[in-house]
């Protein structure tokens, strides 16, 4: 009779425990009553990066890598990015269903009714370098708020929560469009609240003299698009921050800082803008069989393939390939793209490639579209946090509320020094 357990004999001492398997896994805890003496600490299991460990239960975004497969809340991303908006999509990340209309209405009035930034991190933004990295003051940034909501700290009181949900939402395109403003030494534009939230994002970047900024309508959707394909992706290096630094119950904007700092990162959300200084790079499309080349002889990493889930296509890469033409019908073809398909192309049939795996992942032709919208490469991973928010924020609230999560505290096998007593600097050799 088959049975949800596994059965582990301990060759050490030839006892055997049988330990429950539910949903695929069994509880690492279960491991320590393996032991072989009272005084022995108890088995534990040694997983660098998290390799094959679950650190939670959630509900909120399912990737089968193998397949190409990611949904959130059980929607599959193909059909979001075909017909929700950034903003719906959020509430049903946040919220867990699809919004009615005046639940969506209520949402977008809350979302918008926040946009504004208070005057003081103008203020502090002019100090910030000439040519600051616009995720360094974004980080910094969403840091500083929390400095301005102290009632943020209401972790458990579900009301301020959402508020603070609210903000971060409403204020992310803001903090973003004033970072891309001051690179440029442009004065700040305030938010223009009977935009779209994709609109209004635009309308803060790039607005001039006008007295109204007015939104391409392709541009607009495509930066939607992409705020909802970057959404949520699980467990993934800047949500497990998310979650690590808000189990110590630290407010949400210190958490989502240390998230966006875990982003920042060239393996990370830093991978878009790495992918174009590659491109840029190779320069043209005869060069790139040798720079295939080059990776494969471990001088590098192709930026933008790779993925520690997925086994096959991203297919958020599919969806953005796809709407770098609808951009560059508006705007003209960036001519990177032609080195980016040769470059996929050469890959995919290249056994290095197919051995470990590796294909197009969301960043490989993301800053492809922001390069041809206008915008330079260090405002790339920012736009990435923009869309994260929303999965950050759902992560956090999530693991709040779990009952079985505690401070995130993982144990380690200490291989240093045995006990030493301490020697006087003069008896040192
Ligand atoms: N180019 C060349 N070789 C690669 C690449 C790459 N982009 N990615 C992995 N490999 C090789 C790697 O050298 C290793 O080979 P070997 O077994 O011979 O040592 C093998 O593939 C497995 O790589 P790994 O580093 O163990 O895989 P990982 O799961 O730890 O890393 C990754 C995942 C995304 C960090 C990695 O694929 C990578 O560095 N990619 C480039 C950066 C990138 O595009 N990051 C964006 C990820 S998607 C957006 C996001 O979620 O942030």
């Amino acid at each position: 009779m088959p049975k949800d357990t596994l059965t582990v004999t301990d060759n050490r001492t030839g006892k055997t425990y049988e330990l429950p398997i539910e949903n695929g896994t069994i509880r690492g805890m279960d491991l320590r009553q393996i032991k072989v003496d009272d005084d022995d600490f108890g088995l534990m299991s040694y997983d660098p990066a998290f390799g094959n460990t679950a650190s939670t239960k959630s509900n909120i975004t399912f990737i089968d890598g193998e397949k190409g497969i990611l949904r959130y809340r059980g929607y599959p991303i193909e059909q979001l990015a075909e017909r929700s908006s950034f903003l719906e999509t959020a509430y049903l990340i946040i919220n867990g269903e699809l919004p009615n209309r005046s639940q969506l209405e209520m949402f977008t009035h809350n979302i918008t009714y926040h946009t504004m930034l208070h005057e003081n991190v103008r203020k502090f933004h002019d100090r910030f370098r000439y040519d600051a990295h616009p995720m360094g003051i974004l980080i910094s940034t969403v840091a500083a708020l929390s400095t301005f909501y102290p009632e943020a700290k209401n972790i458990f009181d579900k009301e301020s929560r959402r508020t603070q949900m609210y903000r971060l939402i409403a204020k992310m395109p803001t903090i973003a469009a004033w970072c891309f403003r001051h690179r440029r030494g442009l004065p700040v534009v305030q938010p223009d609240n009977d935009l779209s939230y994709s609109g209004n994002f635009m309308s803060m970047l790039f607005r001039m003299a006008e007295s109204r900024y007015t939104p391409n309508p392709t541009i607009e959707r495509a930066l939607d698009v992409l705020f909802i394909l970057h959404a949520d992706h699980e467990q993934n290096c800047s949500a497990n921050a998310m979650r690590s630094v808000g189990s110590s119950q630290a407010d949400p904007y210190s958490a989502l800082a240390a998230a966006a700092a875990a982003l920042y990162g060239p393996l990370h959300g830093g991978a878009n803008e790495s992918a174009i200084r590659m491109l840029n790079q190779i320069g043209h499309v005869k060069h790139v069989p040798d720079f295939v080349k080059s990776v494969k002889a471990g001088e590098g990493r192709l930026m933008g393939f790779g993925h520690r889930v997925y086994k096959n296509y991203d297919p958020r890469a599919k969806v953005i390939k796809k709407l770098a033409y609808e951009v560059f019908d508006v705007v003209g073809k960036n001519p990177l793209i032609d080195i980016a398909l040769e470059l996929e192309r050469i890959a995919l049939q290249d056994d290095y490639f197919i051995q470990r795996k590796l294909y197009p992942n969301v960043d490989f032709y993301s800053g492809i579209i922001y390069q041809a919208m206008g915008l330079p490469m260090d405002v790339f991973p920012v736009l990435f946090a923009i869309g994260r928010t929303a999965g950050w924020l759902a992560q956090w609230e999530e693991m709040l509320e779990d009952d079985e999560q505690r401070i995130a505290r993982p144990r380690q096998v200490y291989l240093g020094a045995d006990k030493r007593d301490y020697i006087a600097i003069s008896d040192r050799s």
